[in-house]
């Protein structure tokens, strides 16, 4: 078989060797916990720590005590879910299910956002909430939304609502600047962005308003009878050992991504060569980072084995996201996503592929 072609870094992306280089270094050279010991390899973790919660701030325009260490995107929407359980919230059909399902589980009632004929969310319509749910990019459309002026749009209707920004595909892509947005929470991946699976990142606008919903080492300060001292954030939104390793190398991860972007000129040539191909349909805007399509006649699942066994990897399914499949009116789609590290002579093999199995 040929060399793997690797486009599917919406899903996860490709690690640099200097990512597994600072894991390793970490590991066999500098392991210990952190926040618990007072040995110099346990105060040379926490200085690691601390250094990257400050790359993560500068990264997003935040202040170190703003940022908050989760497992990822998902483990940062449960625990904003938990954190703002009972209230209405406003979601819309862009959202990933790790966006949305832990509200519904939690929220009072929900609202869905409608979006506009672009499928952007509509600016003209933004429902009356305690809380709003903002994709900031969708991982099937790829389109950048202006999360500034949904938030103006949602604070109109109520001037106290909640923004929840969910960036785990725009932060790829875009700089953010956080007091730009005056967004209430953040999150992404580490993992989307070439650090490690396992690591996430939460920003949380006012730590001192919200409590903790994961209880545990590390963030208590004392325990006096029956009453709980807790530290000061962020340590009292991080219970337990926190995924060092991965941390270890998310720096380096940032330092990568902020020097070498995926190249969306690969994308937009593939989106020209798949509008030449008459059984394609593509269901993505042009101005998209990644290309999401169909082929009249084949299931996405055929597609995605037959482009598989000739090397290439790209996402089929329905991307975890139903909603926008469901306004889509199909039930998955062929996904095709960029890194830093893809070439357009891999996009041109992957149009040869696809034009072969079509054909
Ligand atoms: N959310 C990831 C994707 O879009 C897993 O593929």
């Amino acid at each position: 078989m040929n060399k793997i072609i690797y486009l599917d870094a919406a899903a996860s992306y490709q690690k640099s060797n200097a990512v597994i280089d600072a894991r390793v270094d970490f590991l066999r050279n500098k392991y210990a916990n952190s926040g618990r010991g007072i040995c110099a390899r346990a105060v040379d973790v926490d200085n690691m720590l601390e250094n990257t919660r400050r790359v993560v701030a500068d990264f997003i325009g935040a202040n170190a005590q703003q940022i908050v260490f989760t497992a990822g995107t998902t483990d940062a929407m449960n625990m904003i879910a938990r954190m703002l359980a009972g209230r209405v919230v406003a979601v819309s059909d862009l959202d990933h299910h790790s966006a949305r399902l832990p509200f519904e589980q939690l929220a009072r009632e929900i609202k869905v956002c409608p979006l506009n004929q672009n499928l952007d969310i509509d600016l003209n319509d933004v429902p009356v909430a305690d809380v709003m749910v903002i994709t900031a990019m969708s991982n099937v459309l790829g389109r950048a939304q202006d999360v500034k002026k949904i938030i103006a749009a949602a604070r109109e209707k109520n001037p106290n609502v909640i923004t929840v920004v969910d960036a785990a595909q725009y932060v790829v892509h875009n700089d953010i600047d956080v007091s730009a947005w005056g967004c209430d929470f953040l999150c992404w991946s580490g993992h989307k962005i070439g650090a490690d699976t396992g690591v996430g990142v939460l920003y949380i606008k006012n730590p001192d308003d919200f409590a903790p919903v994961k209880f545990g080492g590390g963030m208590v300060n004392k325990i006096i009878g029956n009453d709980l001292i807790l530290n000061n954030a962020p340590d009292k939104f991080e219970a337990g050992t926190l995924p060092l390793t991965q941390i270890s190398a998310l720096g380096v991860a940032i330092e990568e991504l902020k020097k070498n972007r995926p190249d969306v000129n690969l994308v937009r040539y593939l989106y020209d060569e798949l509008l030449k191909m008459p059984r394609v349909k593509i269901l993505s805007p042009r101005d998209g980072v990644l290309v999401s399509f169909v082929v009249d006649g084949m299931h996405v699942i055929d597609f995605g084995a037959m482009i598989g066994v000739r090397g290439v990897c790209v996402r089929v399914g329905n991307m975890c996201a139903s909603w926008i499949h469901k306004r889509l009116g199909v039930n998955g789609t062929i996904r095709v996503s960029v890194g830093g590290y893809n070439t357009i002579q891999e996009i041109k093999t992957l149009v040869q592929y696809i034009k072969d199995i079509i054909k």
